[in-house]
């Protein structure tokens, strides 16, 4: 496959980065309720596309005029004190799946962080996507706060 583009998103990619959305459901807790996940993961994608920036970009992956993946990232200052480069949503449609898409995407997202003296990408994953946390391994991501739940089920 050939390399795709990383550029800034338009408005005129909203409808197919909208089509990217569901993938962002993968990972969440069996627990949780898959329509409500579903609707926050919609809802959050459009409070980034609403929000798009200069320091809230979206990203998108172009191959050939076709958007293939994209990233959205926040600038977000963290409690020890320096900013980091949140990483809010990101994702690869799965027709093009480990090409190096999803690569490409954090390699960008990493120079607009470095370039803006930021201290870190950051970014949270559901603990069930095992896929996307190898991914970011790979990537030289590390563990930094783990959340613990205890689902609660009716009596
Ligand atoms: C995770 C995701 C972004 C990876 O995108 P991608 O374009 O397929 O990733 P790349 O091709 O750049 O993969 C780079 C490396 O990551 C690892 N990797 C990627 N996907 C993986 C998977 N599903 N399982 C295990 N390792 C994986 C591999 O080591 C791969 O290297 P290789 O191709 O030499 O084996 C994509 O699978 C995706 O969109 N998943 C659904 C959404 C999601 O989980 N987003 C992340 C959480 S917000």
């Amino acid at each position: 496959m050939a390399e795709p583009t990383i550029r800034d998103a338009t408005r005129f990619d909203h409808r197919a980065i909208r089509s990217l959305g569901p993938r962002l459901t993968e990972g969440a807790a069996p627990w949780r309720p898959a329509a409500g996940v579903s609707s926050a993961v919609s809802r959050l994608l459009e409070q980034s596309l609403g929000g798009h920036g200069e320091f809230r970009p979206i990203w998108v992956a172009d191959l050939d005029g076709r958007v293939v993946g994209m990233a959205t990232a926040v600038v977000r200052e963290h409690f020890s004190g320096p900013a980091d480069c949140y990483l809010a949503e990101l994702v690869v449609d799965a027709r093009y799946e480990g090409n190096g898409v999803g690569t490409a995407l954090v390699a960008h997202a990493e120079r607009w962080a470095r370039e803006r003296g930021l201290a870190a990408l950051t970014l949270d994953i559901g603990a069930a996507n095992l896929g996307g946390r190898d991914f970011y391994a790979q990537l030289g991501f590390l563990e930094e706060q783990v959340q613990l739940t205890k689902p609660l089920p009716p009596a």
